[in-house]
């Protein structure tokens, strides 16, 4: 007889079968697959603040050296110009004293689609933080631009990301308003080089990539996966610094996969697949030696949840490189956050972690190290060193190894295990930092 998939009242009895284990103060129950071979899944949490992991010293220097000097100077010019450029669409519809109405006053006024009103919040936190109360001049605006462009120029960005900056923030009513959308002048005329520019070609994605490919190449792996490898601007680095390897690039777009697969056809190795960091990633592979994931994983919507699955891909000892952007810069808010911003007709609530209605897209630091040391890794490693001036850029290199503990309880007692029909025993339970989850979508 066909088991029928488990319903939310199974899912609920599993959890609290799960809370009412010893140790366990919350537990997140999931279904890995769909229909009747779908499997119940669990994340718990023994509700204890985590201990401080230790994080090794990045050697001194790796990344910065007298060329990364100008990292600072010029990061200031680009969010002093975007931040004009939020103040400047703001007052155009907000004449009478920035901070009297309510960011969903603001956001009515300028007609900001549902989706992207949590953009207009962003912004106007970034004025009062930056105490901008008024608006810019035409001149003043006109001089930041051109700033920026220096700036762009300096940190060795291509004219295509000079043009891509300067055009999201003359278009910011029209982003807001989704009359436009940032993809379209990301990948202006259907090129890639503005995108490649922001995460491959500049003096810091430059460091970035080339930190990561090192960690990568020091384990001398057989077996590589990348997960949202998008444009290849990282993969390009970690070819470069490996040698033969099996490397299997992944991405949740059909769209990256199809430019890679012609892009890197004269190398061999590379393999492609379709990789959804909020799906089971569950792939029919042998454990690899490095999974790297470069400035993609804050699109999970829980990190602890995917750092966990992501554990279960690595060999025993295996290593996991992260580029993550850790500050959210006024810059991104008037420009990449748009692509963050969730889909018109999306059925998921937003961020169930530590992130949750706090209108924001990336995990700080201290809390990427927090999830890895709780999602069961160890040896950290971050990098770049946070009193040097590439850490003013606000991304960073983690570098965590599996570590040998299983991060599961122990195994669910039997007497619990008898408690529940054989098809909702979970095949698998992950220990998490505590679970912040949408309560509202939960069995
Ligand atoms: C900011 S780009 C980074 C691209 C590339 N890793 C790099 O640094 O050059 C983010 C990439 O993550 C992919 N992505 C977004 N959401 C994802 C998800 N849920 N699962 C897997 N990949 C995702 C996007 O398609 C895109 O290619």
């Amino acid at each position: 007889m066909p088991v029928e998939p488990p319903s939310r009242d199974d899912l609920r009895l599993v959890r609290r079968t799960l809370e009412a284990l010893p140790g366990v103060a919350e537990a997140e129950v999931l279904l890995i697959g769909d229909g009747p071979g779908a499997a119940v899944s669990a994340l718990v949490s023994d509700g204890r603040p985590l201990p401080e992991p230790s994080v090794a010293a990045p050697p001194s220097a790796r990344l910065d050296d007298g060329e990364t000097r100008v990292v600072p100077g010029c990061l200031a010019a680009m969010e002093r110009a975007a931040v004009l450029a939020i103040a400047h669409t703001v007052h155009t519809v907000q004449t009478t004293g920035l901070f009297r109405h309510g960011a969903e006053e603001v956001a009515d006024a300028l007609r900001a689609a549902p989706r992207h009103r949590w953009i207009v919040r962003r912004w106007l936190a970034a004025l009062a933080s930056e105490n901008l109360p008024a608006p810019p001049s035409r001149q003043e605006l006109a001089r930041a631009m051109r700033d920026l462009d220096a700036a762009r120029q300096e940190l060795g960005y291509p004219a295509e990301m000079g043009r891509f900056f300067q055009t999201a923030l003359r278009s910011l009513p029209r982003l807001v308003r989704d009359e436009i959308s940032l993809q379209s002048l990301l990948f202006a005329g259907g090129g890639m080089t503005a995108a490649r520019g922001n995460y491959r070609d500049n003096l810091i994605s430059r460091r970035l990539n080339r930190a990561a490919a090192e960690a990568v190449a020091a384990r001398a792996p057989a077996r590589v996966l990348e997960i949202g490898a998008g444009v290849g601007a990282t993969t390009d680095a970690v070819l470069a610094a490996v040698g033969e390897v099996d490397y299997l690039f992944t991405d949740v777009s059909a769209f990256f996969l199809d430019a890679a697969r012609e892009r890197f056809a004269h190398r061999t190795g590379l393999r492609y697949a379709h990789l959804d960091v909020n799906a089971p990633m569950a792939l029919d592979e042998q454990p690899f030696d490095v999974v790297l994931a470069a400035n993609v994983l804050h699109n999970a919507r829980h990190a602890g949840r995917t750092l966990a699955a992501i554990r279960e891909l690595l060999a025993p000892g295996g290593t996991l490189v992260l580029i993550e952007s850790c500050v959210e810069h006024h810059l991104v808010s008037a420009s990449m956050h748009f692509l963050m911003s969730p889909r018109a007709d999306a059925l998921l609530p937003g961020f169930a972690d530590v992130r949750q209605g706090q209108d924001r897209v990336f995990l700080t630091r201290t809390e990427w190290i927090l999830q890895l040391a709780a999602a069961g890794y160890r040896d950290l490693r971050v990098e770049p060193a946070p009193d040097g001036p590439l850490a003013a850029a606000g991304q960073h290199v983690f570098t965590a190894v599996r570590g040998e503990r299983h991060p599961a309880p122990a195994p669910l007692p039997p007497e619990a295990a008898e408690a529940l029909p054989p098809h909702l025993v979970p095949r698998e339970i992950h220990t998490v930092d505590a679970l912040i989850t949408d309560r509202s979508h939960r069995p």
